[in-house]
């Protein structure tokens, strides 16, 4: 089956945790994760890695020495990223709002998200972004994408520093926020 119709299925079975009916498109995922430098091992979190389209990326692009933990809840996504063959990713079957019960304080160098923050309940939001603030290294990144801009000012009341970019070339087009710790 092609993996762009076994997202929309698992998807539409699941709209209110997926927030999306298709995986993000290539163009997306490339300016989420540009910034992620190369040269140096890097301690990364992935916070709804859905079927992979965003860790694949992080993968190819990171360092030998880097790790990646992808934290997912959907369990037809889990098996899937369970297929992805790296020693440098962990898959934790576990929600974003248990990131500190597997993160020290300043222990990370960025977060990804591909979270669908506005359909995550509000409380559960603040607390996922709280542990993410908390578990990045001074000057640590969080990049989070939105196809609207509904949480840009919740995001400035976490981080330092938010900045957002945009792209066409996703369905829906997105919204990039990059927000330094
Ligand atoms: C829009 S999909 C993103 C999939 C993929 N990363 C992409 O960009 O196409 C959102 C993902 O977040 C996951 N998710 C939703 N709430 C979550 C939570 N509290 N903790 C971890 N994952 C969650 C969903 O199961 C889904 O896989």
């Amino acid at each position: 089956m092609p993996q762009s119709w076994s997202f929309f299925r698992t998807a539409v079975k699941n709209f209110r945790s997926t927030g999306a009916i298709a995986s993000s498109s290539k163009a997306l995922v490339k300016k989420l994760i540009e910034p992620l430098p190369a040269d140096r091992p890097l301690r990364i979190v992935e916070l709804g890695p859905g079927d992979g389209c965003v860790t694949r990326a992080i993968l190819d692009r990171v360092n030998a020495e880097s790790h990646v933990t992808a934290f997912e809840i959907n369990t037809t996504f889990i098996d899937v990223l369970h297929q992805i063959e790296d020693e440098r990713l962990s898959v934790l079957p576990v929600g974003a709002e248990q990131l500190r019960e597997y993160f020290e304080e300043n222990s990370v160098d960025y977060v990804v998200s591909s979270l669908p923050l506005s359909m995550i309940p509000k409380e559960v939001k603040l607390e996922i972004l709280r542990q993410a603030q908390w578990v990045l290294k001074p000057g640590g990144q969080f990049f989070q994408y939105q196809y609207a801009l509904q949480d840009y000012s919740l995001l400035k009341d976490y981080f330092g520093r938010v900045s957002v970019s945009f792209t066409m070339a996703n369905l829906p087009p997105a919204f990039i926020y990059s927000c330094i710790g």
